[in-house]
């Protein structure tokens, strides 16, 4: 099998050899001299691998001089160095076998540029532009280097459930889940309990992990989760999905320093990998699409994280010159123009945002001695705004039962997790990456909905 990946045919040391690559036509130009050149791209990087196509092919007059954008070929032949400008070798074809053609009258990755809106409408092909690609390629690093970055710090990787009763973030945005035939019951004009809906019981899609990684963390000491996670916002902006990916660490007898540690290191790994690892791809987003986005990951990587109270962010906000669309004073939830303001004109970098108010958090988050903050930590960066949000975890039994009252929650919907403050309680904390944010600050691309494969939003789920 001398099958090549065109990331590794690119490379200068892979002249001479004898190799088959499989791809996709980008282009075709044919020359005078009785040849063609065509360019493959096979999804392994950026770049393309220059097919020479001698006019002596069996099917070069019947097949090769027809291929358009889009086609899927099989090309045999040897790979030698090339005499062009911007790539260190080319592939001398001895065969082209044609799999699939592609009309061009209607496939739409003609060489015209499309906007990102545009290509959002073929979500199925979009992957096979330069951006999307190079972006995809990124996600995937980014996953891999959360993987390694936890398993080589002792946690384990727990899968908790999609379909749950609990609403861990407490703000009323879950999907429902139902098994009940809702087209027929409003047809029958019968009177519809939702309350009994799955299976006699209510259900709804996991807005979070947490809750139940905390049950993990408290037996295996650390875990950590990643998977799918939903929200029923309606909110069409540009660093909101109605399902993204959440990362959620929790470790035992981690108090809110030890969880901003880690949250810096893990970012901070992240970041490492991507400029290491996906260095084409990268200078790609700096030269087109956020002009200095390496020079900026980089200097994050170097230095330690902005630390800043909640209380002392308030303070600047309201003493400083900007001119802000939301009103802000002391108990008010940071709107996106301020997290930007933050970051980018008084930090100038990331920030860690601590001890915010307890009206505005969760029920679970750790009552500071204050009686009025909590031990939140939210990490807000420069473009994306809050890209983790985390916390001590409350506990305390009576502190924690008293906080579910005040909220509204019902005691024995969460007996369980109660029962974590009964039996060998610990202190403990975690937090959440949105893995959307994430993929955005490192690319430098604008819409959250061009850096997941298939984004849901508000009315957007057809396939
Ligand atoms: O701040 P959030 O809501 O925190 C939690 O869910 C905690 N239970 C996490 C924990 O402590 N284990 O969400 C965490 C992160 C946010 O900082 C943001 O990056 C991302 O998830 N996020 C979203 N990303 C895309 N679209 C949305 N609608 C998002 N909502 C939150
Ligand atoms: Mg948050």
């Amino acid at each position: 099998d001398n099958w090549i990946r065109v990331a590794e045919a690119r490379k200068a040391e892979a002249a001479g050899r004898d190799c088959e690559v499989r791809g996709w036509v980008r282009t075709r130009r044919d020359s005078k001299g009785g040849f063609s050149f065509i360019e493959v791209n096979d999804g392994s990087c950026l770049g393309n691998i220059q097919i020479v196509a001698p006019g002596e092919l069996d099917n070069y007059a019947d097949e090769v001089q027809k291929l358009t954008a889009g086609c899927s070929v099989v090309v045999a032949g040897k790979l030698v160095e090339s005499p062009a400008k911007g790539q260190a070798t080319e592939l001398q074809a001895t065969s082209v076998r044609v799999l699939g053609w592609a009309d061009p009258e209607n496939y739409p990755l003609q060489k015209k540029r499309h906007s990102f809106e545009k290509l959002r409408e073929w979500s199925h092909l979009r992957t096979r532009t330069n951006t999307l690609s190079a972006v995809m390629r990124t996600r995937n690093q980014i996953s891999q280097s959360i993987h390694n970055f936890f398993h080589e710090n002792g946690f384990f990787y727990t899968h908790t459930p999609i379909i749950t009763a609990s609403d861990c973030e407490g703000a009323g945005e879950m999907f429902r889940v139902t098994t009940l035939d809702l087209d027929m019951l409003a047809k029958s004009g019968g009177p519809v309990k939702f309350e009994y809906d799955f299976f006699e019981k209510p259900a709804y899609l996991t807005v979070s992990g947490q809750l139940n990684g905390e049950t993990y963390a408290t037996a295996l000491g650390r875990i950590y989760t990643f998977g799918p996670t939903f929200r029923a916002e309606n909110s069409n902006t540009s660093r909101h999905l109605a399902e993204f990916w959440m990362v959620e660490p929790e470790a035992a007898f981690f108090d809110l320093a030890d969880d901003m540690r880690l949250a810096e290191d893990f970012l901070k790994r992240i970041f490492t990998d991507c400029l290491n690892h996906c260095d084409e791809d990268m200078q790609f987003f700096n030269q087109r699409i956020q002009p200095g986005v390496i020079d900026q990951i980089r200097s994050v990587v170097e230095r330690p994280f902005a630390h800043m109270t909640y209380t002392e962010a308030i303070k600047i906000l309201e003493t400083c010159d900007a001119k802000f669309d939301y009103p802000i004073s002391w108990g008010t939830d940071l709107q996106a123009e301020h997290e930007r303001y933050l970051t980018e004109e008084h930090v100038k970098g990331p920030v860690i945002l601590t001890d915010y108010p307890s009206s505005i958090k969760p029920f679970y988050m750790r009552v500071s001695d204050d009686g009025k903050t909590v031990a939140a930590m939210d990490v807000l960066v420069p473009g994306v705004g809050e890209i983790i949000g985390g916390s001590q975890r409350e506990e305390r039994l009576d502190v924690l039962t008293s906080r579910m009252d005040a909220a509204g929650l019902n005691q024995e919907d969460y007996w369980w997790y109660i029962d974590l403050r009964r039996f060998g309680t610990v202190p403990h904390a975690g937090f959440g990456l949105g893995l959307e944010r994430a993929v955005q600050y490192v690319t430098g691309m604008s819409n959250i909905r061009d850096v997941i494969p298939f984004p849901r939003t508000p009315g957007n789920a057809d396939f």
